[in-house]
């Protein structure tokens, strides 16, 4: 499959960058429009910014999970006690938690906007989009059957790639993917999980392949769920070391 962006898409140094505004805003965080004009060429990037105070910061318990040594240790109290230092600690931590991710799921080839660079409180991706027309999330377009197939097809693909470096999205739905260019492209990374050591990683894996399911089915397809999930890498023995999931 090509790439969905060229290499050379991002605008090279000395570059000045323009804030061109909201693209989206959300609950939890807002989506802006940015232009990078360098000396041969510009583009355009969507950062992603969390609002502060995130009461969701406490839904995944499982950021604690990889993070070792006595400053984490320090952060974990402060977090547990959800003091102003803790709420830091684990703001910075999401946004690492979702960066890293977008990051390895890029590097192994996986459909999602190019990353450009963490920041404070947010990163810095490639703008899916034409022009300054943001492509629109699967859930806004209607496909016709032959497409529909094909992109169920590729989706799937999609989330076994991402499987196969042990990531379940676990908030995959239409509404987190983009259609652009015939192809579906991942967003939104932030409720994902390490497949090895979340818990609730398979049965998360079978709702992220459920509710795209029922997008495609509403488009026509015909989908045999257990097919969908064999076809992603789910099975028995994948998580047979998870003694706590169902
Ligand atoms: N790289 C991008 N290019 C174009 N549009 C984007 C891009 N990333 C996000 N968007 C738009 O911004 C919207 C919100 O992005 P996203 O889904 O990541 O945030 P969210 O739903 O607020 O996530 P969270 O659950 O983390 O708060 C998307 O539905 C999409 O329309
Ligand atoms: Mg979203």
């Amino acid at each position: 499959m090509s790439a969905l962006f060229p290499s050379d898409w991002l605008a090279d140094a000395p570059y000045e960058d323009r804030d061109l505004g909201v693209l989206k805003a959300g609950k939890e965080s807002e989506v802006y429009l940015v232009s990078r004009t360098g000396p041969t060429r510009s583009c355009l990037m969507a950062e992603k910014r969390f609002k502060p105070r995130l009461q969701r910061a406490f839904r995944n318990d499982y950021l604690y999970i990889g993070v070792a040594g006595e400053g984490a240790r320090r952060e974990n109290r402060a977090i547990r006690k959800r003091t102003r230092f803790g709420q830091q600690a684990i703001e910075a931590r999401w946004v690492a938690h979702e960066w890293d991710t977008l990051v390895r799921l890029h590097d192994v080839g996986v459909a999602v906007p190019p990353p450009v660079e963490k920041l404070d409180h947010g990163y810095r991706m490639a703008f899916v989009g034409d022009g300054q027309q943001a492509a629109p999330r699967l859930s806004d377009v209607d496909l016709d059957l032959e497409t529909a197939r094909h992109a169920w097809r590729e989706l799937q693909g999609e989330v076994r790639r991402m499987l196969d470096v042990d990531v379940v999205h676990g908030d995959l739905s239409a509404f987190n993917v983009l259609w652009w260019h015939e192809r579906p492209v991942i967003i939104d990374f932030s409720q994902a999980v390490d497949a090895v050591v979340h818990p609730a990683a398979r049965d998360l894996l079978r709702r992220d392949v459920e509710r795209t399911a029922g997008y495609f089915r509403r488009q026509g397809v015909a989908i045999d769920l257990d097919a969908a999930l064999a076809l992603v890498g789910d099975s028995p023995a994948r998580f047979a070391h998870q003694v706590l999931s169902s």
